[in-house]
């Protein structure tokens, strides 16, 4: 496990959005290295960087065309290695996306790939025999291509699915999982890792980890098979680097495939659903951390207790604000609701995510689809930096920017939320320190529920020997507990007090107690 894990606070940029530097309206490397000291003053030490590899965007940008070579849109293979180098400099790692599971329909691979004649690349991608024929339930394409057969999709109509196999076969055309043209699709990506760990990079996210061998078996074995042996080429030649799937299952990622980090993503009937964006209520919003919400930390706690205690000595779930598929968390929480669940989130073991422009309260847009973006967009608007023209994002025309800014009166921005010290900005800030300060808040210090009942409030938890306690409803609330006798506050947003044994805690707030 690589040491820098443990004090870890990861950083999500939406490249596209984040900072443009050559006015052509999207953002690109050198606004990234330009905001670093941005990102360093935030307490984030670790970056995830959607994908920036040459690509025809119809999924911006996890439709891979080259995974060696930059997009020219962000610059050049150079300027990546600068960005490496520059944020080494200010102690800041940076993980690349990997998109192991697909590629665009016009990497060269797939262009082989769909000859009549039979080719080095003829078993990349996963190809019935005959045009006449689906692919069980899955999405194929057929009629497009002058080989004969349907080829099985990814996600969209443009990212055609990589061999790595089928577990159970039940048609000739399934290749082994040990077949050799598997494991060669295998060998192209670790190559491709290695090129990036060569140049630099410190790991990568990985983009829908648990979709390489089809017809698996339910424990997903196959798939997490591929990603241990990935595990022991990093543990042997790159110790340091670090790698966070796309798979919303700890125990299959970690336990399973090796991954030192697994995303807690919002799925239907998962615990982190519950918190920031409750979908599952028929239209009435519960998330725990609305004040109007009818909120129940143990939707949350039934969820996630099991898998945190399978998996919390072989790896870290990692929580997010939200990411780059998901509604802005400011889209349903106001300020100070957000603020306690950023408290939440950056006190919780594992390893936290903020998603650019989270830590100021950009909203969720109401934007046109760009890119294969379709409902997700409104989440991928440019960074909100000032008061100056499109909000210091870009000085290009507005009608060249990528997706338009936010337009509205009260837009957040990082040079107003800088000058007020209770600002969201600042108070992210204040929080990534006080983690960096306590080990006890860190990924890997132990974490027992204290106070924690249905529909009631507060919720009150122990990280190693500091309690942490938050009430995100309207009204304050006051209980006895044995564990808070002799405790003093370290930090509180909000108001918060102990008393012997009697916990006050106020509306809104949140605290950690020493
Ligand atoms: C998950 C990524 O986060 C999403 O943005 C992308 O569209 C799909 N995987 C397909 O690669």
């Amino acid at each position: 496990m690589p040491e820098w894990l443990k004090d870890a606070v990861f950083y999500e940029i939406y490249p596209q959005s984040f900072k443009d530097t050559n006015s052509d309206g999207i953002g690109d490397l050198n606004g990234i290295i330009e905001k670093l000291d941005y990102v360093k003053s935030l307490g984030a030490n670790a970056l995830w960087i959607n994908p920036c590899f040459d690509s025809p965007f119809k999924d911006a940008g996890y439709d891979v065309r080259d995974y060696k070579k930059v997009a020219e849109r962000y610059g050049t293979n150079e300027d990546l290695i600068h960005l490496f180098e520059e944020a080494h400099a200010r102690g800041i790692r940076v993980l690349l996306d990997l998109v192991p599971g697909h590629t665009s329909d016009t990497h060269e691979w797939f262009i082989k790939s769909s000859q009549y004649e039979e080719n080095e690349y003829s078993g990349r991608y996963v190809w019935t025999s005959n045009a006449f024929e689906g692919i069980g339930g899955h999405p194929y394409i057929s009629g497009m291509t002058e080989r004969y057969g349907a080829y099985m999709l990814n996600f969209f109509a443009s990212q055609p699915a990589l061999n790595y196999g089928w577990l159970n076969r039940t048609e000739k055309w399934m290749s082994a999982v040990d077949s050799p043209e598997a494991l060669a699709t295998i060998e192209a990506m670790k190559d491709v890792m290695r090129f990036w760990l060569d140049a630099g990079c410190d790991g990568f996210r990985v983009d829908m980890a648990d979709s390489l061998v089809k017809n698996d078996d339910e424990n997903k074995s196959a798939t997490a098979k591929i990603w241990r042996s990935v595990r022991e080429m990093l543990d042997a030649d790159y110790p340091e680097a670090a790698l966070v799937s796309e798979w919303s299952n700890p125990k299959q990622a970690i336990n399973g495939g090796g991954f030192h980090m697994d995303f807690y993503l919002d799925h239907w009937h998962n615990g982190y659903n519950t918190l920031l964006r409750d979908y599952e209520t028929g239209g009435e919003d519960n998330s725990f951390f609305r004040a109007e919400g009818k909120g129940d930390i143990m939707r949350f706690l039934d969820d996630y207790l099991p898998k945190y205690r399978v998996t919390s000595k072989n790896g870290y779930i990692s929580m997010f604000t939200c990411n780059h598929d998901t509604p802005r968390p400011a889209r349903t929480l106001s300020v100070p609701e957000l603020k306690i669940a950023y408290a939440f989130i950056l006190s919780m073991p594992g390893i936290p995510f903020i998603y650019y422009g989270d830590e100021i309260g950009m909203k969720f847009l109401d934007v046109r689809s760009k890119e294969g973006g379709y409902h997700r967009t409104g989440s991928r608007t440019p960074m909100q930096w000032d008061d100056t023209k499109n909000h210091g994002f870009s000085d290009c025309e507005e009608e060249k920017l990528y997706l338009p800014v936010d337009q509205s009166e009260n837009a957040p921005s990082v040079k107003a939320q800088e000058e007020d010290p209770d600002s969201l900005l600042n108070t992210v800030r204040s929080l990534t320190s006080l983690r960096h300060r306590f080990k006890d808040l860190q990924a890997d210090a132990s974490f027992r529920t204290v106070y924690a009942v249905r529909e009631e409030m507060p919720f009150v938890y122990e990280r190693g020997n500091l309690l942490c306690a938050l009430n995100p409803s309207k009204q304050g609330v006051r209980i006895r507990l044995s564990e808070c006798r002799g405790r003093k506050a370290v930090y509180t947003i909000g108001e918060a007090e102990i008393e012997h044994e009697i916990l006050t805690i106020g509306p809104q707030s949140f605290a950690v107690f020493e």
